[in-house]
């Protein structure tokens, strides 16, 4: 249940324990790359199968989640819809339950990437974090 504090929420959440995050174009103020009815009948499977496999939130024997993400748009606008798998950056094509359950099966447990449907893969870089703390922040760490 959601607090006032987002710090709370996050933590309810799983935020500090994701994994890796999918973002769906769904439910779209103007749908391009398919049929909005579609695109949500995606992101209902999609939300439906990470909780089926337990990968919506941290359990004792998975100390990770997955995180999900309906996005209005991913501007490709294309053979949607459209998902992508970060830090991976894989986007796929058409993903419909039937490549979503790939992309759950094979990329999320299997750490295969479903080349069939993607089309483009750039890993987002590393991030140096201690560019986002002080010296003195760190050491007191
Ligand atoms: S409408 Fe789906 S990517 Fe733009």
């Amino acid at each position: 249940m959601p607090s006032d504090s987002p710090i709370a929420n996050a933590q309810a959440l799983g935020i500090p324990q994701i994994q890796r995050h999918l973002l769906l174009c769904a439910d779209q103020t103007v749908p391009k790359c398919c049929d909005k009815a579609d695109s949500l009948v995606a992101w209902d499977y999609l939300k439906k199968r990470l909780k089926e496999l337990k990968l919506d939130v941290p359990t004792l024997d998975r100390p990770t989640c997955i995180f999900r993400t309906k996005a209005n748009c991913l501007r490709i606008c294309q053979q949607g819809p459209i998902l992508v798998v970060y830090p991976d950056g894989v986007w796929y094509h058409s993903a419909m339950p039937d490549v979503i359950e790939r992309v759950l099966q094979e990329h999320i447990l299997g750490n295969q990437i479903v080349t069939d449907y993607a089309f483009v893969v750039h890993p987002l870089p590393e991030v140096d974090q201690s560019q986002f703390y002080s010296q003195k922040e760190i050491e007191n760490t």
